[in-house]
Order: C-alpha cells, then sequence, then structure tokens
C-alpha cells in the first residue's frame, strides 16, 4: 500500500526495472512481460521511459505481449490499444518494434488470432512478468465477470459496466465504444511466472476487498491472484477504503 497512485506508479516502475535488470537475457530467451493499458499504468510508463532516456534501463531484450484489443476499431484510432501503448511507451523506448505483440483486433479470423498469439506467448517459453490494471468490476484484461478463471486469449463481449466505464475515452459516447474485445484469457495471466496489478482510486475500493478478502471467484476475475504462488498487489491508500 502507498499513499497515492504517484508514488504506486513509483514503486511499479524501481520494481519492474530491478526485475529487467536482474534477468540474464540470451538470444533465445529474452525478458517477456506482459502489460496492460488503461489509466493505471501510465505512471509506470512514464517513468520507464525515464528510466532509457537516462541509460539506466534498456528494452533492447524485451518482449512485450499486451493483454488485450479491441475488435473492429482501425489500429490507428487514438483509442485503440496500438495506439496507446506506442503514444505512451513504445515510441520513447528501445524496443524492436519485433518484439512487440499485441492482439490484432481487425484480423479476419478472430479465434485464429487468438490461438496464434498464445503459441507465440509459448514460442518464448511464456511470460515471465505479467503486469495489469483492474476494472471496477474486478476484471483483468477483459476477463468480464463470469470469465473461466482457465480461460485463454479469445474473443469476449464486454460488460455494460466496461462499457460505460470506457465512454470517457470515446468522448463519454456508450455507442462509439467497441463492445467486443480480443484478451488473453485469465489462465493466460496466471501462467505468467509473476503477476503485477496496479489498484489505485477509490473507484476501485470494492473490487480490491472483493478480490483480495473474498473467496476465489470468476465474478472477481482478478481474484485468481490469490492462487498464484508469486503476485503482487499495489494499491494506494484510496484503494483500500474496503478493506
Ligand atoms: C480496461 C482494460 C483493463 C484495465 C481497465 C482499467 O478495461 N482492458 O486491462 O485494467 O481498463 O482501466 P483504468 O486503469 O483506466 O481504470
Amino acid at each position: 500500500i502507498r499513499d497515492d497512485a504517484d508514488t504506486v506508479a513509483d514503486y511499479v516502475a524501481e520494481y519492474i526495472k530491478a526485475r529487467i535488470l536482474q534477468f540474464a537475457p540470451t538470444a533465445r530467451r529474452p525478458f517477456v512481460i506482459g502489460l496492460p493499458t488503461g489509466s493505471s499504468p501510465i505512471g509506470v510508463y512514464k517513468r520507464l521511459v525515464a528510466f532509457c532516456a537516462d541509460g539506466s534501463l534498456s528494452f533492447k531484450h524485451v518482449v512485450s505481449f499486451n493483454m488485450d484489443e479491441y475488435v473492429g476499431l482501425p489500429r490507428d484510432h487514438p483509442e485503440s490499444y496500438h495506439s496507446f501503448m506506442w503514444h505512451h511507451l513504445f515510441k520513447h523506448i528501445d524496443i524492436q518494434p519485433e518484439n512487440v505483440n499485441i492482439l490484432d483486433g481487425n484480423a479476419p479470423d478472430l479465434q485464429a488470432e487468438c490461438e496464434k498469439y498464445e503459441a507465440k506467448i509459448q514460442s518464448y517459453g511464456g511470460i515471465e512478468l505479467f503486469l495489469g490494471g483492474i476494472g471496477p468490476d474486478g476484471h483483468i484484461a477483459f476477463n468480464e465477470p463470469g470469465s473461466s478463471l482457465s480461460s485463454r486469449t479469445r474473443v469476449k463481449t464486454l460488460a455494460y459496466e466496461t462499457i460505460l466505464a470506457n465512454a470517457r475515452f470515446f468522448g463519454g459516447d456508450v455507442a462509439k465504444v467497441p463492445m467486443l474485445a480480443l484478451t488473453v484469457g485469465v489462465g493466460t495471466v496466471m501462467d505468467a511466472r509473476e503477476v503485477v496489478v496496479i489498484i489505485t482510486g477509490a473507484s476501485k475500493a470494492n473490487a480490491l476487498a472483493k478480490c483480495i478478502e473474498e473467496g476465489v471467484n470468476h465474478m472477481w476475475t482478478v481474484s485468481a491472484i490469490q492462487t498464484h504462488s508469486r503476485s503482487l498487489v499495489v494499491c494506494d491508500d484510496d484503494a483500500t477504503l474496503e478493506l
């Protein structure tokens, strides 16, 4: 628990930096990181960019897999997760573009796209560290309430609460928010050797309480981290209101 979103971002950015620096990459085994979108990780990305700028961190041997992407939104749409990731992180760091993996929400065969993504993660020997945020309904990635806790990458219909929560990015217009997304599954996230989740703000307080103080439950999908042997929740004071 940290005081506020800024100190949460400080902690998580330092943590990720240390994990990348500790890791001894080889040509066949780079550091594989899973990354989220949303407002929660923006402060972390800012700090990682600053570390790269001052030379204390490099992403040369890092391969990334993003959690999710909207279906049917053009890749260059300002609210696509492709745009988000390049804008907030990738274009400012030395990651090799071919090492960036983001689901293609415009693939002609969405199911095949999801299977290919899972296979590619496996081809690197899995994900070392999966960073995540959560929705106010306790979803991780786009694993909405009711998702199987062993789910894999797939097409998902967004819950109305999520569409409402994300309408702020689409000029407040609920009708403009895509109704479908591609998302890694809860099982995909839990397969990572380590899971780090950022939870900040009073709007997430109920979800934090459900996820860590109640039972593991597919209606609050991030609660699956209770079963992970190496998981870390980094939250601010406001998010702890219901604990
Ligand atoms: C979307 C993303 C999630 C993210 C959530 C929370 O639903 N698919 O991965 O955790 O937004 O976003 P924010 O951090 O803006 O609250």
